[in-house]
């Protein structure tokens, strides 16, 4: 292992991307970033960060990987690429496929010729889909209800079958609902996650829509299990950490949340502590796919990465 391990973390001018990168710098390791500044933004990186300005889905992919890994040694590539939004990809779902499963194979060829081999890859809590069990294991049935969770699945089983045939060392790690930020420049700007929508709703004084009160939860809102997103950029460093440490086994598939069911009223509730102010609400009816409960498991992160959350609710809407 070097001294300093660098890491080429790809969509690392996103909102989780920037904190991975944060974090591994923290921990004494080194960034380079490749992102095509689709969502992300060169902003929310250091300025002494090296930044490559491409897509995953360049042709020259390859080369370009090729000629960044004769310049500097890179250790492994950290996955974070892809386009997220669960309506977006019902609409178009061949871009998904596309950007999040085409983008995957691309990256994996270029990387294996580049020599690299670990891969750190981004999957979601959206492959469990309407999952039965509750709190969800990693052994659980993967039955994805979008586009946008099939991408995600299927990146992990290309990771899975191309370090079977290869022996690249992998983990994939499955976020659940991400929150939070480590500063207001870091903060995650999309229009879709409830954290920034209620703090909106906050600010504009515009109701935010409830998507049912009527499931089968103890308030009958949906009930998600949310985590900082500084806590999971922990576990990508204890994650890489793993990956170059070839004394233990490759960490595979893990979920990173905190066990612990939140419904949306619970954030609500939260927010107005928080705030000290009303967040105005109104109930809209149930959407379709939107599963009662998502919370995990997250025995088997805690025992193979020695990762446990530090950070609550109030945290994550805090910042
Ligand atoms: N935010 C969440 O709650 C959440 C939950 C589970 C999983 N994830 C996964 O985490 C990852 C990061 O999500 P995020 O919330 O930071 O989103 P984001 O949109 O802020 O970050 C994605 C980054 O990837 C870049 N990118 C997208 N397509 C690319 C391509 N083809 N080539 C190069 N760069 C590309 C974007 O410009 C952006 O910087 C994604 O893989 C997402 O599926 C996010």
């Amino acid at each position: 292992m070097h001294s300093r391990p660098t890491w080429l973390v790809v969509g690392g001018a996103g909102y989780i991307g920037s904190h991975v990168v944060r974090g591994l710098r923290a921990a004494g390791h080194a960034a380079v970033v490749l992102d095509d500044l689709s969502t992300g933004s060169r902003g929310r990186l250091p300025a002494d960060v090296e930044f490559v300005h491409a897509s995953l889905l360049d042709p020259r992919l390859d080369a370009v990987l090729s000629a960044l890994a004769d310049r500097r040694s890179i250790d492994g590539v950290v996955h974070l690429a892809a386009k997220k939004s669960v309506p977006e990809s019902v609409a178009v779902p061949l871009y998904y496929y596309e950007q999040n499963v085409g983008g995957s194979v691309a990256l994996l060829r270029a990387a294996t010729a580049a020599g690299i081999g670990r891969v750190l890859y981004s999957s979601s809590a959206a492959v469990y889909g309407e999952t039965s069990a509750e709190p969800v294991t990693e052994d659980d049935p993967t039955l994805p209800t979008s586009p946008y969770g099939e991408t995600k699945l299927a990146g992990e089983w290309v990771v899975r079958r191309h370090a079977e045939a290869t022996g690249l060392r992998w983990a994939a790690l499955r976020y659940f609902n991400v929150a939070g930020s480590a500063s207001e420049r870091l903060a995650d700007r999309g229009a879709t996650n409830l954290v920034p929508l209620v703090m909106r709703a906050a600010e504009a004084g515009e109701p935010l829509s409830v998507f049912g009160d009527d499931w089968p939860t103890p308030d009958g809102t949906c009930l998600r299990d949310y985590v900082h997103v500084e806590d999971l950029a922990d576990a990508h460093v204890a994650a890489a950490e793993a990956l170059l440490d070839h004394a233990r086994p490759s960490p595979g598939v893990l979920n990173v949340g905190r066990n612990e069911p939140t419904s949306v009223l619970d954030v609500i509730a939260a927010a107005e502590r928080v705030l000290d102010a009303p967040v105005p609400y109104r109930i809209a009816p149930r959407r379709r796919g939107d599963p009662a409960c998502v919370v995990a498991d997250a025995s088997r992160i805690a025992k193979v990465l020695d990762w446990r959350a530090s950070r609550d609710v109030l945290d994550m809407l805090r910042r």
